[in-house]
């Protein structure tokens, strides 16, 4: 899936007023951004058009507030957090279409940025209603798409707004399909993909479509527990998905005939209950007793996962190892995150929770790529439809 996408270099925004829709859908804590990666991955595109003398407003989307006004929700962490980043002032404009948001462009200096509030306040986005469209557009010149973590969604402010305005993709959408057309097109192989998380029925349809194009998956995390089942083994209390078990029986069948390798935990990490003061206990993976459910995978698996990923050629690692917000269930996911950082693969983490713990380990600048989005990079990895992407095609 080569795609030519119409690119920033080819606007020409000197003086103009710009609509960048960005993926600030970031998490919050108490009032505050709590990982502002997402943020600080826009800053290059941002930067680019002020530094052209833009006048830029942002838009985004913020958590599901489902076409109504949530004040929990509002984008105002964000907007005092963009500005301590720029070093400049970023107001937040209290709607995103109509007259506050005509009246805040007209007053935007050259290289002015201002954010408009959270776009699923209304209905018209996520519906792409084309009359919210067309108000989203009225007051711009120009569109600049930089919302990967966004482009598997067909809203009013992904591609409804490209019927209205010439249409760019930012820099930051732009590297991220780069980078995961080269591992569709041709993946440095063994192409090796990490699986990981709490709920398989998340990650099912990935494996599933993955499992074609890769040459092993290695599972760990809460999804791993119904592939043990499915082997007939021993879980005790352990997290899984009855209802998959078949289908999983069915995926692994399918891996072994297509002589795909599927590496499964040895040992886990358990407890009674989760939290930072429980006892813990290694058991082999499949003989968890009753009354203990595995939380992280155990040191033989790290050590047996670090010696498959050494020898890799790509690896996308998509879901935490464990419950890794519990330091008595991090390591698991910390010793992947280090065997990657120390790996020569093409390494590539699917944003979320996974690259949130790969900035928490400080190893963010050891991967190849640290994409910014999870479904939206797991979406394009499976061929799905990318609607904002097919909007900026060129051909
Ligand atoms: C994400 O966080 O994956 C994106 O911002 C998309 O959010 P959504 O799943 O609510 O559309």
């Amino acid at each position: 899936m080569l795609m030519k996408l119409r690119l920033l270099a080819e606007s020409e925004p000197q003086g103009k007023k710009v609509l960048l829709r960005a993926d600030f859908n970031v998490p919050l804590h108490r009032g505050q951004v709590a990982d502002d990666f997402r943020i600080r991955a826009a800053l290059p595109t941002i930067r680019w058009l002020v530094e052209r003398g833009a006048k830029v407003a942002i838009c985004s989307h913020l958590g599901r507030p489902k076409g109504k006004v949530v004040p929990e929700l509002s984008l105002a962490p964000v907007a005092r957090r963009l500005g301590e980043l720029l070093d400049k002032e970023v107001p937040l404009i209290r709607d995103c279409v109509g007259d506050p948001v005509e009246e805040a462009v007209a007053g935007l200096p050259p290289g002015g940025v201002v954010l408009l509030e959270n776009v699923r306040f209304h209905p018209g986005e996520e519906a792409n209603d084309p009359e919210f469209a067309r108000e989203l557009a009225a007051p711009f010149e120009l569109y600049v798409n930089d919302a990967f973590g966004t482009a598997h969604r067909a809203h009013a402010s992904t591609t409804g707004v490209t019927h209205y305005l010439p249409a760019y993709a930012g820099l930051l959408l732009a590297r991220e399909v780069e980078v995961l057309c080269g591992i569709t097109e041709n993946p440095r192989r063994p192409y090796y993909v990490v699986v990981g998380g709490k709920k398989i029925k998340d990650k099912l349809g990935v494996l599933t479509d993955l499992l074609p194009q890769v040459d092993g998956f290695l599972i760990g995390g809460g999804v791993a527990f119904t592939f043990l089942v499915a082997q007939g083994k021993q879980v005790g209390d352990s997290i899984v998905d009855r209802e998959l078990v078949p289908t999983i029986r069915d995926l692994i069948q399918q891996a072994t005939q297509q002589g795909k390798e599927l590496h499964l935990p040895q040992d886990v990490v358990a407890a009674r209950e989760l939290g930072e003061e429980v006892e813990t206990k290694v058991f082999p993976a499949g003989a968890i007793p009753e009354g203990w459910l595995g939380l992280d995978i155990g040191p033989a698996t790290q050590a047996a996962f670090a010696e498959v990923l050494s020898g890799a050629g790509t690896v996308v690692w998509a879901g935490p190892m464990g419950a890794f917000e519990y330091t008595p269930f991090a390591r698991g996911t910390e010793a992947i995150a280090r065997a990657l950082a120390d790996s020569e693969a093409f390494t590539v983490v699917g944003g979320g929770e996974t690259g949130e713990a790969v900035v928490k380990l400080g190893l963010e600048d050891k991967f190849s790529h640290l994409s910014t989005g999870g479904g939206a990079t797991l979406a394009f990895l499976r061929r799905e439809p990318m609607p904002a992407l097919e909007a900026l095609r060129v051909e």
